[in-house]
């Protein structure tokens, strides 16, 4: 029903324009992620037609492919009217030396992948991981991502954050638009772990190209999950529960509950200790000052209070178990605020209003580029707004040590510069931080 003869006529241009022609059963799409136990490395790729699931690896320098590993593929069928098949190989290598890099090259018979390399993630607490954090990254017009392969390629980040919202969409066209988004990011996240969360984009068919072409930690297809790097604790959940009643709103307590679980048993005072550092990504921010009629631009916004009834709304929970930083995207642009709660701002002092915090810090970034452009904001910002910034870009996340981390924004439309940095300087983590 949905397919429509027009859009039929699209489906038989747009394979020549999004293909490259490589046979079916060749490795494409080929990304990394961390599933959330030291010394691992998940492999991802997509092949058109069924093949092995297969990655050769070895230290680097060294003899090139020393030791193989098997996993296993599996089906996606888009939902879309053509009911494209993609097969979806998954191979989880263990065992690695902490801080150790590695060549890998992954496939089968049927064809290889061009070697890439990655470091496998230090272990233990302390070290200084490096992250870029941006969101809102198109398929058309990605602006950022040539400048994000430059800082890869000098091995600037341990891990990347996409905080929603990809490709534009990745269903579009029969999931073609997916696949040429996937191998357009494959420079940067087949060589450093690509940790995502969704995002309005994402909802076709309940979130079917995310859930099956994404390979988090845990056991929900990457709709909510957290892992540990060095001193801090991630935590990437939906924002989308709140907006997508019709895929389950048992969603919202079930994400709800498991979020006040995992922050419980990450605030145990033996696990905050050796791992201070609470950051959350979530796509739709709880504030904002654009121009637009998003949620975040409204007083009671769903994500911070909650559905109509104030039901589930995430800032009270974020702000009992002491969550230190929130990073948001959605909105096109680079907004950071002050520390705030409840709408009232709570700089540590006003001379350096990031030192000793009283409330957690949000910092929005949405402007890594898309065919939607970017977004606006309002005249007078309210008290709670630090810094706007209206450029394409994205936000390098320092996470230094225990007490420090160093934030800064860079401006692709400005070059690489950057165009905004804080401290954050917290000696005491979790509740106890806001009195
Ligand atoms: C990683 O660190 C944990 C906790 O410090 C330790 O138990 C484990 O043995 C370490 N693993 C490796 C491979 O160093
Ligand atoms: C959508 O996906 C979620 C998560 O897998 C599932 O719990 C829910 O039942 C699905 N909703 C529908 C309407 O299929
Ligand atoms: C917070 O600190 C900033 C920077 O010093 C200052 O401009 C702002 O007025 C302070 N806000 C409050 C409510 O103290
Ligand atoms: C953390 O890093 C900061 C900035 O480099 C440094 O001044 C501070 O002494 C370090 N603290 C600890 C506990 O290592
Ligand atoms: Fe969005």
């Amino acid at each position: 029903m949905r397919c429509q003869s027009w859009l039929c006529l699209f489906c038989l241009v747009l394979p020549w324009m999004l293909c490259q022609g490589t046979s079916r059963s060749h490795p494409q799409q080929v990304h990394l992620s961390y599933p959330g136990e030291p010394t691992a490395m998940t492999v991802t790729w997509t092949t058109f037609a069924p093949a092995g699931s297969i990655v050769e690896f070895g230290p680097e320098p060294g003899r090139a492919f020393i030791a193989s590993v098997r996993g296993e593929a599996s089906l996606f069928v888009d939902g879309g009217c053509e009911r494209r098949r993609l097969y979806i190989h998954r191979v989880t290598l263990r065992g690695l030396v902490p801080g150790q890099r590695y060549v890998y090259r992954c496939g089968s018979l049927r064809g290889w992948s061009r070697p890439y390399s990655f470091r496998a993630l230090p272990n233990g607490t302390n070290w200084s991981p490096r992250l870029a954090v941006f969101g809102d990254m198109g398929n058309i017009n990605p602006q950022s991502l040539p400048r994000l392969q430059r800082d890869t390629q000098q091995h600037m980040y341990d891990v990347m954050l996409h905080v929603g919202d990809f490709a534009y969409d990745m269903d579009q066209y029969n999931a073609r638009v997916g696949d040429a988004f996937m191998r357009q990011i494959e420079p940067v996240a087949a060589s450093v772990p690509y940790m995502t969360c969704p995002g309005n984009h994402e909802e076709k068919y309940n979130f079917s190209n995310y859930r099956a072409r994404f390979s988090m930690p845990g056991d929900t297809e990457g709709l909510w999950y957290s892992w540990d790097i060095g001193p801090a604790h991630i935590i990437s959940f939906s924002t989308e529960v709140y907006f997508y009643l019709k895929y389950g709103p048992h969603l919202i307590q079930k994400q709800y509950q498991w979020l006040e679980k995992d922050l419980q048993e990450a605030t145990r005072p033996d696990r905050r200790r050796r791992r201070p550092w609470i950051i959350t990504m979530g796509h739709r921010p709880m504030y904002c000052s654009n121009n637009d009629l998003d949620d975040c631009t409204k007083h009671e916004s769903i994500v911070r209070q909650g559905l109509p009834e104030h039901q589930y709304g995430l800032e009270d929970l974020f702000y009992k178990y002491g969550v230190d930083l929130e990073l948001w995207a959605h909105e096109h642009s680079y907004e950071r605020l002050w520390p705030v709660y409840n709408y009232q701002v709570y700089n540590g002092s006003t001379a350096a209003p990031y030192t000793h915090p009283r409330a957690p810090v949000h910092i929005i970034t949405g402007s890594a580029g898309c065919k939607e452009r970017l977004d606006s904001f309002v005249l007078n910002p309210r008290e709670w707004s630090a810094v706007r910034i209206e450029d394409y870009g994205y936000t390098r996340l320092h996470i230094v040590n225990s007490s420090h981390i160093w934030l800064e924004q860079v401006s692709d439309d400005q070059d690489g510069k950057v165009v905004d940095g804080i401290w954050i300087i917290k000696e005491l983590h979790g509740p106890e931080a806001w009195h």
